[in-house]
């Protein structure tokens, strides 16, 4: 049985359209620790689509840790779908209070939430009180427009502690809800790692993991430890969680069990992963169709959904760019696949033909040193 301890200390971060089950499971076999999400559900999209449920939440154990996201804004649809989220054996139930798209923000939920403080206790004292076995937390910013103090940041805090939340993940940047697009509130305003850390130091009770511009285990080390320099708030947050590195670059974490679990890296080379996705990414295809409902038997065969993870793994390697063109050429030239067919794996091999040996067959690399001072071993 995986240990699940700790497993706040690394997680990769709730991306709609990124963190699907492919993405997820190649991630996996970099990583046996870290804790995953997925991507956000909206609450009363799982509810209208109870005959679909597979194709939102199915998972095994073995990818877990594994928390759901959640948004919504409403107390009793998201007690009822974290209810039927709990079901499926998440190791955690997210709300999401951090996304500032307009999509979601003119409908009051994402980060718009941080401006009620009291509805997201009340939002959350309803998930907690429906389900029995599952952490519930919350991801939200530093703050919203004008309501960027401090004083407001520990406002929400405070409500949401009430509730009995003890987990929580902060975007180290407001947003601005009005005048910057979704992918300029991730790049815009400027990371403020000194207030996550403020937060942690004055709200030990709390785990807060910190999130935002995190693109090395260097950086999640020195955020754990506390040996960065984050003004005068030194005592390290429980966890760093990553996000677009994770994505565009998961080589990089290769040694994320390692250096930041203390325990051992699963060791696999780029050409291992990539044989192992095939396989199963065929298999979840496969799984997709028999069982999903008939109008959706469709939705798992697109070939740029199963390639699309695959494309970063060589990130910065030579040869990486044509691989990338090679596995886009590809899903022009037939947008669709019968997972039944070679077609994804003879698109994977062609692509993988234009990668040097060297890369494909790198070593892992020698096990860095744990900060935390513990032994490797083997689970
Ligand atoms: C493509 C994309 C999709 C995202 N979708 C979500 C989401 O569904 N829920 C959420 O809480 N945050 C979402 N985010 C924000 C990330 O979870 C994270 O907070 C943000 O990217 C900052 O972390 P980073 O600098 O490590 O990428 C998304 C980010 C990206 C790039």
């Amino acid at each position: 049985m995986m240990d699940h301890s700790n497993a706040h200390r690394f997680s990769v971060a709730p991306m709609m359209a990124v963190t699907d089950r492919y993405f997820r499971y190649l991630f996996r076999q970099l990583s046996r620790r870290s804790k995953l999400y997925t991507e956000m559900y909206v609450d009363k999209t799982l509810l209208h689509q109870q005959d679909n449920l597979h194709n939102f939440l199915s998972h095994r154990a073995a990818e877990g840790p594994l928390a759901v996201q959640l948004g919504g804004n409403d107390p009793d649809t998201l007690a009822e779908a974290a209810e039927m989220c709990e079901q499926w054996a998440f190791s955690e139930i997210n709300l999401n209070c951090g996304c500032p798209s307009s999509k979601v923000s003119d409908r009051c939920f994402g980060a718009r939430l941080m401006l009620d403080p009291e509805r997201v206790r009340e939002i959350t004292y309803g998930m907690i009180r429906k389900v029995t076995r599952t952490p519930v937390t919350v991801k939200c910013r530093i703050g919203v427009d004008d309501k960027d103090s401090y004083d407001e940041l520990t406002t929400f805090v405070r409500a949401v502690k009430a509730a009995g939340i003890d987990h929580v993940v902060v975007h180290a940047r407001k947003c601005l809800l009005k005048g910057l697009s979704t992918s300029a509130n991730r790049t815009i305003p400027p990371l403020r790692y000194d207030v996550v850390h403020r937060l942690a130091q004055e709200f030990p009770e709390l785990e807060i993991v910190l999130n935002g511009g995190i693109d090395s285990l260097g950086a999640v080390n020195e955020h754990i430890t506390g040996t960065g320099e984050w003004g005068e708030y030194g005592g390290g947050v429980a966890g760093v969680m990553v996000g677009r590195a994770a994505y565009f670059d998961p080589w990089t974490f290769r040694h994320t069990d390692s250096a930041v679990f203390g325990s051992s890296d699963p060791g696999f080379t780029r050409r291992e992963i990539m044989e192992r996705c095939v396989d199963r990414f065929t298999e979840m295809m496969q799984e997709g169709r028999r069982e999903g409902p008939e109008c959706n038997r469709t939705r798992h065969l697109c070939l740029g959904t199963v390639t699309k993870p695959l494309g970063y793994l060589s990130s910065g390697a030579r040869g990486s760019r044509t691989f990338r063109q090679e596995l886009s050429r590809a899903v022009q030239a037939q947008s669709k696949i019968d997972p039944d067919t070679d077609d994804f794996r003879d698109a994977v091999d062609r692509a993988m033909a234009l990668l040097p040996e060297g890369v494909l067959d790198e070593p892992v690399g020698d096990t860095p040193e744990c900060a935390f001072g513990s032994q490797v071993r083997d689970d």
